[in-house]
């Protein structure tokens, strides 16, 4: 069974899949991570971000899997590396964006996101998980929420990490990935024709997950 959540970014689609999938005990493709870790490796290796071809090439040469580790915590694992708060910088956020409009690396990413999803029960998160990666999935979740409230939470999320946030400058970063992940020409953020819209604005995550199982129950 395949869980798709979509959504923008900040609209609580990490913590709420995670409560799902362990509500469900079923295992999380947080395929964010995926497009983070390729852009990470790529900033690392000081690639031009624009080189489409390169980028994809780079993709296909890792090898992704996701595991619990001590703490119960989903982690994506890449050629044996543990990915952590080094995937979830600004720049790295960026830069994910940036590289997930090239074709060349969703078509490499699309395969490995499929295989992963198919090895057992799965919820999985992203921006074109019920469009394009499972677009027969089971269940399809299009999550949403104000942008001052997805920004009040990117600032929330970054002070307990230790990590100074001013909520102006994220704002502005959201609306602009927003933007770029709307707007961009191979499969763009946007909602299924057959998800169900959760606003999340005004419930909190226990509401959400609340509701989600409810559609699981019905069946999409
Ligand atoms: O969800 P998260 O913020 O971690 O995703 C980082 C970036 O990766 C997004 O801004 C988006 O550009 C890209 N992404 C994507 N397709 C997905 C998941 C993420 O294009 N399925």
């Amino acid at each position: 069974m395949i869980v798709a959540i979509d959504g923008p970014a900040g609209a609580g689609k990490s913590t709420i899949a995670r409560r799902v999938a362990r509500r469900l005990d079923f295992q999380l493709i947080d395929t964010g991570a995926i497009y983070r870790t390729v852009a990470w490796r790529a900033v690392e290796a000081e690639m031009n971000l624009e080189d489409a071809p390169a980028i994809a090439e780079l993709a296909a040469s890792l090898h992704f899997d996701f595991k619990r580790d001590e703490q119960g915590e989903n982690r994506l694992i890449c050629d044996g590396r543990v990915m952590g708060n080094e995937i979830r910088t600004p720049e790295i956020s960026l830069a994910s964006s940036q590289i997930s409009s090239h074709p060349e690396l969703r078509q490499a990413l699309l395969q490995i996101q499929r295989d992963l999803g198919e090895r057992a029960s799965s919820v999985l998160e992203g921006r074109d998980i019920g469009t394009v990666v499972f677009p027969r999935a089971d269940v399809k979740i299009f999550l949403t929420a104000s942008n001052e409230i997805r920004a009040q939470r990117r600032v929330d999320q970054m002070r307990e990490r230790g990590e100074a946030a001013e909520l102006e400058q994220v704002l502005a970063e959201i609306v602009e990935r927003d933007r770029r992940d709307s707007e961009r020409a191979a499969a763009p953020l946007k909602r299924a024709d057959d998800a169900v819209d959760i606003d999340t604005s005004t419930l909190d995550i226990d509401q959400v997950v609340a509701k989600i199982l409810e559609v699981v129950t019905n069946g999409g």
